[in-house]
């Protein structure tokens, strides 16, 4: 007789595309380590994670041991639209231990930290930010033994019935020569690479135990809503879905669908390539405007060139793109230069209009505008 599994939860981490990637959220009462350089945005995923799962029965708790101090993270984290004032210490309690810490009386922090989870019964312990912790013990005054109190912090963190995270800031040498790693269930990697003289930001799941999740390195942003993750596919099994319409449309200029034998293939995605000047964007143009005639809603991405210069240019074409984006069904996305090297950035995101047909991207320094026929799911 075939054994029945036991059923893990996985909590949604209320990051975008976060939850695809981990392959349908973060497995309850798993213990993680949210490790990256500074500034790479570990205390935000935390906060959003905390937010959207905490209650006043089942808190989360957030223990500052000698990171950042812990009021002036809180004033950071409340610019953002995540973040609820209500919530603070009912459902989000924030504990401060820096002065244990610093007192370098480890035994108490880890009293200080038991106490309080027993007492409180959390679903969610947050730890920030042990790296700091290693520091001291590298200095003349800090001869304690920090890796052994690491070390019990993580048994304790893995033997409660909580979601646990401890956040720390490391070098990707030092994540694979670490005894704790071994220990966590989930091991999450935020980085920042220089790309073509952006910043881009990219997230790896290293390790998560129980459950498949994407491999490789998946870019994010950080906005006023915190993190939003970009999956380097749609999840693990999305992309299975397979296009079963064969339908052409149009695109826009009736000899080229005859030469193209009737139109471009639903779902297909073209690349248009020429000199300066061969009329690549407004092939794109026509591409949208036919689909806008036929009811379509479309998407139009611009790296270099302005929105308001775009749609004039069009105008003076005949293509009038000001109602149908008054009426959401045009939805044309100014992404800036400094996008080059966030080529996911073109992602299907809340910007889509919910049903859009048609993409047009139009990067007008490197020459390559790429219209897409897909159906977008959203
Ligand atoms: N509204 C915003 N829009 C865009 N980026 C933002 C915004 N707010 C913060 N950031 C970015 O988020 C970064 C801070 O993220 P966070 O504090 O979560 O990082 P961290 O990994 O915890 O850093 P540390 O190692 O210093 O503790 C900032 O350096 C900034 O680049
Ligand atoms: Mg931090």
């Amino acid at each position: 007789m075939k054994k029945q599994k036991v059923a893990i939860r996985k909590l949604p981490t209320a990051v975008p595309g976060l939850d695809e990637i981990l392959g349908g959220g973060l497995p309850e009462y798993s213990f993680n380590i949210i490790a990256g350089s500074p500034g790479g945005g570990k205390t935000t995923l935390v906060h959003q994670i905390m937010f959207a799962n905490a209650t006043p029965e089942r808190p989360a708790i957030f223990f500052t041991v000698l990171g950042e101090p812990a009021l002036k993270m809180l004033r950071y984290q409340q610019q953002y639209d995540f973040f609820d004032l209500e919530k603070v210490g009912t459902s989000v309690i924030f504990v401060n231990l820096s002065h244990l810490m610093l007192k370098g009386d480890l035994d108490a922090v880890l009293e200080a930290i038991v106490k309080k989870v027993e007492t409180t019964s959390p679903s969610i312990v947050v730890v920030d930010s042990f790296r700091a912790m290693m520091r001291m013990a590298n200095t003349p005054s800090g001869n304690l033994d920090i890796e052994s109190f690491i070390q019990q912090l993580a048994f304790l963190l893995t033997s409660w019935q909580a979601t646990t995270f401890l956040i720390g800031e490391y070098s990707e040498q030092e994540v694979r020569n670490n005894a704790v790693f071994t220990i966590a269930d989930g091991l999450f990697w935020l980085s920042q690479h220089v790309e073509r003289n952006s910043i881009v930001r990219k997230l790896q799941i290293i390790k998560l135990r129980g459950q498949a999740s994407v491999p490789g390195l998946h870019t994010f942003r950080i906005t006023d809503a915190g993190l939003q993750t970009f999956p380097r596919t749609f999840g693990l099994t999305k992309d299975q879905e397979t296009n079963t319409e064969r339908r052409r449309i149009s695109c826009g200029v009736a000899e080229l669908d005859v030469m193209m034998g009737g139109g471009i293939p639903v779902g297909d995605s073209m690349l248009v390539a020429g000199p300066t000047g061969s009329g690549k964007s407004l092939l794109g143009s026509n591409f949208i405007a036919e689909g806008l005639r036929q009811g379509e809603p479309g998407v139009i991405a611009i790296f270099e060139e302005r929105p308001g210069p775009y749609t004039r240019r069009a105008e003076t074409l005949g293509m009038e793109f000001k109602k149908p984006i008054s009426e959401s069904l045009l939805k044309i996305l100014y992404l800036g230069p400094t996008f080059y090297a966030n080529a996911t950035t073109v992602h299907p995101s809340p910007w889509w209009p919910s049903k859009a047909s048609r993409t047009s991207c139009v990067t007008l320094t490197q020459h390559f505008p790429i219209w897409s026929a897909k159906r977008h799911r959203r």
